[in-house]
């Protein structure tokens, strides 16, 4: 029997071919250096695939994804994607997109233990129980799920901000705008949710670092 792996390996193959009749040079550019403008922070889940439903090809996109698209201030995973991303790369824009029916997120409205990853689910607790008026007033659960991957969205943007890394960036004047998406996997579509931060005067001013 053929070993499912496997398939992945020829894919490779015939996929070097296909790159290589539209340009011969193709892997020769892409290893010299990458350029992206954007920094993806989005789920692990399988089928929320930041390149494929954004249409972006290998280069133009630097991304970092975790279970539920955290943006989690002590997680030096995502600290050093970031810092790199702003500092080095100097990416334009940073999308934070999460997606409706997310596991991750379904599983931190509930109750039950399921291991390790409940202490990963409490960041996302947390967001609950800054938005509980609100959540609690949706009677629908799917309603409610759908606005609690919103809402969990909005703030990673906001976390993101925080950080001093993204700050440094605006107090420097470097261009950087942060974006909050939500995926929508019942239809394809991206949902832009307009919750934009340019610079540090979009934050509380309790988190304004000089
Ligand atoms: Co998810």
């Amino acid at each position: 029997m053929k070993k499912s792996y496997e398939k992945l390996l020829a894919n490779n193959k015939n996929w070097v071919t296909e790159q290589l009749v539209l340009d011969p040079q193709y892997f020769e550019k892409l290893s010299q250096g990458q350029t992206p403008e954007y920094l993806w922070i989005g789920c692990s889940d399988s089928r929320v695939p930041a390149n494929t439903i954004t249409g972006t090809d290998p280069g133009e996109m630097f991304v970092h994804r975790n279970i539920a698209n955290m943006v989690v201030h002590s997680d030096m995973n995502m600290l050093s994607v970031l810092s790199y991303a702003v500092e080095v790369l100097k990416v334009k824009h940073i999308i934070v997109c999460g997606h409706y029916g997310c596991g991750g997120v379904l599983a931190a409205m509930g109750n039950q233990q399921i291991g390790l990853i409940d202490n990963w689910l409490r960041h996302i607790k947390d967001v609950y129980r800054y938005h509980h008026k609100e959540l609690d007033a949706i009677e629908n659960k799917e309603q409610r799920a759908r606005r609690f991957v919103e809402v969990n969205v909005m703030e990673q943007v906001n976390d993101l901000g925080k950080t001093s890394i993204v700050q440094n960036a605006w107090k420097n004047k470097q261009p950087l705008h942060i974006h909050g998406w939500v995926y929508d996997l019942n239809d394809g579509i991206i949902k832009d949710l307009e919750v934009t931060f340019t610079c540090t005067k979009d934050l509380h001013k309790v988190y304004h670092l000089d």
